[in-house]
């Protein structure tokens, strides 16, 4: 069964230079950066001298892991996309030390290691509601015990008002961020017709009965950021 609506032809992540990306991402999803600062006040709470395993999936440019790298910078990296541009982009920011880089779908993929760390920003919507269950169950399997899923990512809401509502905010901010009329066709038509959003309300429910703590760490519009603890 398929677990994703999108090819990542579709997506065309490869027709971005980084530099463009690197803009895109942050004009076209509300808080970015904001959840990217709660994502350094937590990480900012581990052992800067330990060598920790990282996995991020969907790393695109490596805003995320860039960030965490200048933290830990002992920790090693294994970095997944199934966008060869995007990995080019990645390598560009975090180099080749301790920082391996995997090309491939990541629900596909099999990783052999246990994780002290998981992290995926905005590289999950995609998935639809059994692919993001299956992926959860996955991510729970390599994650070591007390290891932590650090998850940012777009969302709506179970209640259709509030639903609306948010994705109004959503596009509105859009609107007003994206500058040439070009990019905002195709990141409102991405947005609309390639997205893939599930409840929080329901994403909360499955992370726990999969086994995890979950911390709702940030929900604004349709960006959420949780911090899943496997116990
Ligand atoms: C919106 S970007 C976010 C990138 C980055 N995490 C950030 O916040 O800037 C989503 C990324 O996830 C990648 N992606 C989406 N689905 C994927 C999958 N199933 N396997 C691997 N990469 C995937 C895309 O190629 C893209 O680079």
């Amino acid at each position: 069964m398929e677990t994703t609506n999108v090819k990542p032809s579709q997506l065309n992540y490869d027709k971005y230079t980084s530099d463009k990306y690197d803009q895109d991402i942050i004009n076209s999803i509300p808080f970015h950066r904001e959840i990217h600062d709660l994502i350094v006040e937590f990480v900012k709470k581990f052992n800067p001298k330990k060598e920790y395993k990282i996995l991020d999936l969907g790393v695109g440019t490596a805003i995320t892991s860039q960030i965490i790298k200048d933290i830990l910078p002992k920790a090693e990296f294994d970095l997944v996309d199934f966008s060869h541009q995007m990995l080019i982009g990645a390598k560009k920011k975090m180099g080749k030390d301790r920082v391996n880089y995997i090309f491939g779908d990541y629900s596909k993929l099999r990783f052999n290691k246990k994780y002290d760390i998981i992290v995926s920003v905005i590289g999950i919507h995609h998935q639809n509601a059994i692919g993001k269950k299956k992926l959860f169950k996955k991510i729970f399997g390599m994650l070591k015990f007390g290891g932590v899923f650090v998850f940012g990512d777009l969302v709506t809401y179970k209640n259709e008002r509030q639903a609306a509502l948010n994705t109004a905010k959503h596009y509105k901010y859009l609107v007003d961020m994206v500058t040439d009329e070009k990019t905002l066709a195709d990141w409102s038509y991405h947005h609309q017709f390639l997205n893939d959003l599930s409840p929080i309300e329901d994403q909360i429910d499955w992370l726990k009965k999969i086994g995890f703590k979950v911390d709702k760490k940030f929900l604004r519009f349709n960006t959420a950021l949780l911090i899943c603890k496997k116990k």
